[in-house]
């Protein structure tokens, strides 16, 4: 299983500087959650390490081996394909269905395999995040939760080793958002692999991230990491990550 690590990354938009020296590991089997205000560089860390983008300095590295400085073109495919990523606004095809957005990875990574064992694949995997019941229908008719598990599905149809999913279960309700903790952990737990999450769901955090970062939007830099579970009730930690992850619920 993979072991990716983020080593003194500064990313940049043209000159606008986002987030400098974040530094972290995520071992195989970790859940490690990215948190911080809207704005302060979530998204953007999660395309440099899925290789979207490249970074203005510092490098991500899967099992030791640099991304951006050590591997040629062949090798970053080869990474690639080791990875599965949720977009934090879905980015499936609206007008396809829900089977045919899923079976997209495995028409990329899995051509070697023939067609009925896709095909098993993709009815699994929509079975497991409870769309047995929704395979043939557009995905521009389903609910706000049906749409991440769906992308959920699609993010792991071809069993990456490591997945990352831009807020999960933003936007759902409690019970729903229950659902998905479960689906990520027992994910966890059945492949291995590991799990790089941004949320802002403090419960979810709790409940199921092993480590975390905190990316502060004004400083522009990393301001605690940890397991969210410990850092709830240290009153030692900067101001602004003690407001993130200690906020009423009425105010979140
Ligand atoms: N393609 C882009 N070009 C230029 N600036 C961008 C681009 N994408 C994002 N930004 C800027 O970079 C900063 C970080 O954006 P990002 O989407 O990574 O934040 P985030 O932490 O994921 O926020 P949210 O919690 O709202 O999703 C923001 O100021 C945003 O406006
Ligand atoms: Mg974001």
């Amino acid at each position: 299983m993979a072991h990716i690590e983020v080593r003194d990354l500064r990313m940049q938009y043209g000159d606008q500087l986002i987030q400098e020296h974040v530094s972290f590991s995520v071992p195989p089997g970790t859940i490690f959650a990215v948190m911080g205000g809207s704005g302060c560089g979530k998204s953007t860390l999660l395309r440099h390490m899925v290789g979207l983008q490249e970074p203005a300095a510092g490098d991500v590295l899967l099992d030791g081996q640099g991304y951006w400085c050590e591997m040629d073109a062949k090798d970053k495919q080869a990474a690639r394909q080791r990875f599965g990523m949720l977009f934090q606004r879905g980015a499936l095809w609206s007008t396809l269905s829900v089977a045919d957005n899923v079976r997209v990875p495995l028409e990329l990574h899995w051509r070697a395999r023939d067609e009925a064992e896709r095909e098993q694949r993709v009815r699994d995997v929509l079975e497991w995040v409870g769309l047995a019941d929704q395979v043939d229908a557009p995905v521009h008719g389903l609910s706000g939760g049906q749409v991440k598990r769906a992308g959920l599905a699609r993010a792991i149809v071809a069993e990456p080793e490591v997945i990352f999913l831009d807020e999960p279960s933003a936007g759902l309700d409690p019970v729903t958002s229950l659902r998905m903790d479960e689906l990520i952990l027992s994910l966890r737990d059945r492949t291995g692999a590991s799990v790089v999450l941004v949320s802002h769901e403090r419960d979810s955090l709790f409940r199921i991230a092993d480590d975390s970062i905190f990316l502060d939007a004004e400083s522009r830099r990393p301001l605690a990491q940890g397991r969210p579970a410990d850092m709830r009730h240290d009153e030692g930690l900067p101001l602004a990550v003690r407001n993130f992850l200690q906020r009423k619920d009425d105010q979140a």
